[in-house]
């Protein structure tokens, strides 16, 4: 009776444990023929019982073993079907941003806290705005400071320099007081190299409107380098570019010169990290806004030099190559 109980309960989920229990009951030495011959040594009155109970022993052990077999069978059966149900899930592979697309959010930010939208455009751009509207006319030796790969079969149309092109469109668009910065992507026909690519990403600023000074312009960039680098000083040196006057390049200084080695501050600590200026009244113009009403400011920096800078990358085909081994390490951030 206990074996009953025991054979009932029992589990298995391989061919040799089933094989195993199979032997130790129902086989030629098992405990049931064990047990049919010891039935002529009970004594009469009993041997009734014993014999039901050994015959129920012998059904209960042919039974389980037909019920693990068929169970085993069934879980091999879907296991084919299904695969292995017991593996554990494929983990969800969440993406992160771009390092690019984060410091491009960044800058967003500084600058709709200030009250500037972001304005965007074709990057396949007609001569006009992409240079002639900016003061660059056709045969002006400055259209040189930036190689331009043209669309072969068409001269006026190109992969555009700079996003000063959208800002021409914009102004073409709305009228005064303008203030929209333009993010985006640029070529521009340079050897690649650790420091420079083919392509890369900027954000130019515009804000027009009465009386805006070169006061205003300083100022704005100086809230925008804190709100990005933190505590940092900004130098101005004079420069030109066709389309602002006077024009200057500026310069950050955020302490790396500590960090000698490190190869986008040869030694100096002093970084440039954009070009800007006052709007020339030629530019205003051109894109129908009345030069004796209305003046303002313009800047443009590269979002790739500054992401650089803020995660001391070495080399800016990193940012390119989608190595997913790079990528990871900016998961984290924003
Ligand atoms: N468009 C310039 C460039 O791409 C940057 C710039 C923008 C400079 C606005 C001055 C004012 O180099």
């Amino acid at each position: 009776k206990e074996h009953l109980e025991t054979v009932r309960e029992f589990q298995a989920d391989t061919p040799e444990a089933i094989e195993a229990f199979r032997i130790k009951y129902l086989g030629k030495k098992g405990l049931l023929t064990a047990f049919f011959a010891e039935l002529k040594n009970v004594p009469a009155s009993e041997k009734r019982e014993f014999g039901q109970t050994v015959n129920q022993l012998k059904n209960a052990a042919a039974e389980k073993v037909d019920a693990l077999r068929e169970a085993l069978e069934a879980g091999k059966q879907a296991e084919t079907r299904y695969g292995d149900l017991t593996r554990p899930g494929k983990p969800l592979e969440v993406g992160s941003r771009h390092p690019i697309s984060q410091v491009k959010y960044r800058i967003i930010d500084i600058f709709s806290q200030i009250g500037f939208t972001v304005s965007e455009g074709p990057e396949i751009e007609d001569d006009w705005h992409n240079f002639t509207a900016l003061n660059l006319p056709e045969y002006h030796p400055a259209r040189d400071m930036q190689d331009t790969f043209f669309i072969q079969t068409d001269p006026d149309i190109l992969l555009r320099t700079h996003t000063s092109s959208v800002q021409v469109r914009y102004m073409e668009n709305n009228k005064p007081p303008i203030r929209t910065i333009s993010p985006g992507r640029v070529y521009r026909n340079e050897a690649i190299s650790a420091r420079s690519h083919c392509f890369f990403h900027q954000v130019e600023g515009l804000y027009i409107d009465k009386g805006v000074s070169f006061a205003d312009l300083k100022q704005t960039l100086r809230y925008f380098t804190t709100a990005l680098f933190g505590k940092s000083k900004i130098r101005l040196r004079p420069s030109y570019f066709p389309f602002t006057e006077p024009s200057a390049e500026v310069d950050v200084y955020w302490g790396l010169e500590t960090e000698t080695d490190y190869r986008m501050t040869k030694g100096t600590g002093w970084l440039e990290i954009m070009g800007c200026g006052m709007v020339d009244p030629n530019v205003l113009e051109n894109c129908g806004i009345d030069s004796k009403t209305y003046s303002g400011f313009a800047f443009g920096m590269g979002i790739d030099r500054i992401a650089l800078l803020l995660h001391q990358i070495p080399d800016i085909r990193l940012l390119s190559e989608n190595d997913v081994r790079f990528l990871r390490q900016f998961r984290s951030l924003r």
